[in-house]
């Protein structure tokens, strides 16, 4: 895909932080949008102020991915408004952090679902259309917590491991038939994310904004990347920190910096 200008683009997660940058980067670039998350209202104010500032057509399907028939209704309602997706950004996600006992199990299944269970269901559903197309793809937002142990963030950073080693899986199965599929792994970033995962970010690396993460990512889909580490070289360096020190060391590391 050389340029989003006229792609149809599905963002997950759209009601805010990453999403929501997606979503304002892309109308920029004259992408025509699908929201979807479980706010409405927010998604509706996007989709309002998008459509009065570019000449794009902006979509709003709402609904909660953690339920494990949402991403064949949204992909069947988009069916029957005869849109087609160009590009699928599975953006949606959360963490919790802490002991791995003190959440509940129901809250893990939620994680596990909406993090894993979704992103898969919805690549699978929208990749055959692109593989007609032979053009497009998908953008997984990873995280650098893909890359190693993480300790009072375990069920999360393992849901991103999942998402890294299956992105790129994809992206060796399907760029020789013109489709990228791209794990984009920020670290810390601006959002509402550590406050719903109940994160202590002081011992974190400075946040990037969501808008720095999205550009690196438009950007590294487009020159047909198999992943990205948005921002600063010291989120580069932490996400490869396995490959330079033993694994115990990396599990020291982690700890320190997420222990309360
Ligand atoms: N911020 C960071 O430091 C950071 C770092 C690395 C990776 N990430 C990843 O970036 C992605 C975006 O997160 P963010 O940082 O932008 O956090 P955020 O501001 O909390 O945004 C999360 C988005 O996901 C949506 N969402 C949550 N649960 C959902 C559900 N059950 N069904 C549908 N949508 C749901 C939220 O909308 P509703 O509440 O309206 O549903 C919201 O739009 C996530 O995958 C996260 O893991 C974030």
């Amino acid at each position: 895909m050389k340029s989003f200008k006229g792609a149809t683009v599905l963002v997950t997660g759209a009601s805010s932080g990453i999403g929501e940058a997606f979503a304002h980067n892309l109308a920029n670039r004259g992408a025509n949008l699908i929201l979807t998350a479980r706010s409405e209202d927010k998604l509706r104010q996007i989709a309002k102020a998008l459509s009065e500032r570019h000449t794009v057509q902006v979509d709003v399907f709402p609904g909660d991915l953690s339920q494990p028939d949402t991403p064949q209704q949204l992909w069947e309602q988009i069916q029957s408004a005869s849109l087609s997706v160009d590009v699928l950004i599975n953006n949606a996600g959360f963490g919790r952090c802490g002991p791995f006992l003190a959440y509940d199990y129901q809250s893990y299944q939620d994680m596990l679902n909406l993090n894993i269970k979704a992103l898969v269901g919805l690549t699978h559903l929208f990749l055959p259309s692109m593989l007609e197309k032979g053009d497009g793809g998908v953008i997984n937002v990873a995280s650098t917590a893909a890359f190693q142990p993480i300790p009072y963030l375990a069920v999360y950073c393992a849901t991103k491991a999942f998402v890294l080693g299956f992105s790129e899986s994809l992206w060796g199965e399907y760029h020789e038939q013109g489709l990228t599929v791209l794990a984009l792994c920020p670290g810390n970033t601006a959002t509402n994310f550590a406050d719903v995962a109940n994160a202590d970010v002081t011992r974190m690396t400075r946040a990037e904004t969501p808008e720095t993460v999205v550009e690196a990512g438009l950007r590294a889909f487009l020159k047909g990347r198999n992943y990205v580490v948005p921002g600063r070289r010291v989120n580069y360096l932490l996400a490869n920190l396995s490959r330079l020190l033993p694994r115990r060391r990396v599990l020291g590391i982690t700890s320190d910096i997420f222990k309360e």
